[in-house]
């Protein structure tokens, strides 16, 4: 028995602490001490069986860790296994027309990383001759690679100790640490990299494992919604946010701004079989992806009759007004759509029937039209 009110941690990872942990917390430096020694342990029976953790091809780790960035596990697997059935190479992937690629990733949102995925992929295939840089020095200089995912692919695919600090991660160590000062500043981030790296292990076999294990701490126990699970996790004893009751206000973060609320009125333009659809333009918001025709402001009928004859085309029929909301990361649409069959060609227009429509990436924030023109289609 060890004296009471001593602290720290045993070689085998266990507390000894313990023994008086109502006068002794450990330091800072304690605590991570102790979070390295546990999260393997702890990951090697608790790790969510993910597809991407069973090659160590930096390929397919970085196509992994781009559609991971601001989405949720759930809804990535499914789109993992189809991009990698349809492109299992870089090579595959790089020449893949671009229409292909989006149409694969219709709905996962931020349709930038796609783009970039793509641009990255020709520079592999072709400059690198098909071989992704072994180290996060090479692959944080390829484009839309940064700092986040050269650290996940490099300590995951190539066993190099680089912290990968993310939000599950911030989230976590700041309440180990009981951190009381905002994430979103700079100095903070710089200090929560290194508190990562002060806890990563030296062997490669755990490297590879460390960034998953924290990810998998943070998004299965050390949850951002709700209450953490203090109850089943590893760390609960040592937590120094737990021990002062802070855990759910940390990581403190500046307010964040509130969207900008934007009105649109959006146009399902029906034509006997066929739809009218348009390409967004090449930059700002869902860049070059496929839209339904739509305006600024919610237009009155009238309005939309003045609005369409400016575009050539006569109103035939009204078939419905709905209203629908999706929420971007700075903008929310607000938009008001009417369901119309029309005649004449209309500026700028595509005209597509369902064979074509199937074949283009339209993004979910126009969801509600899609499925009303799905409904007649399946209607005919
Ligand atoms: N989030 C970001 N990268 C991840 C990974 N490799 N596994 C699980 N969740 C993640």
């Amino acid at each position: 028995m060890l004296p009471g009110g001593a602290k720290g941690v045993a070689s085998g990872g266990e507390l000894w602490y313990y023994h008086n942990m109502n006068t002794t917390e450990l330091t800072t430096e304690e605590v991570l001490s102790a979070f390295g020694q546990r999260l393997l342990p702890w990951f090697r029976q608790a790790a969510r069986d993910l597809p991407w953790r069973h090659t160590d091809d930096p390929y397919a780790i970085w196509v992994s860790e781009i559609m991971l960035q601001q989405t949720r596990v759930a809804a990535v697997l499914g789109y993992y296994q189809r991009f990698l059935a349809a492109f299992p190479t870089v090579e595959d992937l790089a020449a893949a027309p671009e229409e292909q690629l989006m149409k694969l990733w219709e709905g996962l949102g931020y349709y930038s990383r796609a783009r970039n995925l793509h641009r990255c992929a020709k520079m592999v295939a072709g400059e690198l001759n098909g071989r992704f840089p072994e180290s996060y020095e090479g692959l944080v200089k390829l484009p839309g690679i940064g700092d986040y995912t050269a650290a996940a692919v490099a300590s995951a695919a190539f066993g190099e100790r680089c912290p990968a600090v993310d939000g599950n991660v911030y989230r976590v160590l700041t309440r180990l640490t009981d951190c009381p000062d905002p994430v979103t500043d700079i100095a903070v981030k710089h200090r929560v990299r290194r508190w990562a790296e002060s806890a990563m292990p030296y062997e490669t076999h755990d490297i590879r494992l460390y960034n998953q294990a924290t990810m998998d701490l943070g998004a299965t126990v050390c949850i951002p919604v709700g209450a953490p699970r203090c109850e089943v996790c590893p760390m609960a004893e040592f937590c120094l946010a737990r021990l002062h009751g802070t855990a759910e206000s940390r990581p403190v973060r500046a307010p964040k701004k509130p969207r900008k609320a934007e009105d649109r009125t959006v146009f399902l333009l029906i034509r006997g079989r066929e739809a009218a659809f348009c390409k967004r333009p090449p930059k700002g918001l869902l860049a070059g992806l496929w839209e339904f025709p739509n305006v600024e402001g919610k237009l009155t009928e009238d309005q939309v009759v003045d609005c369409l004859r400016l575009w050539g085309l006569t109103v035939k029929g009204w078939y419905r007004r709905i209203s629908a909301q999706h929420l971007f990361t700075h903008v929310e649409w607000d938009m008001l759509c009417y369901v119309l069959e029309v005649e004449g060609e209309g500026r700028g227009l595509t005209w597509l029937d369902e064979e074509g429509a199937r074949q283009v990436a339209l993004p979910s924030a126009f969801r509600c039209c899609q499925t009303v023109l799905q409904e007649r289609w399946e209607g005919w």
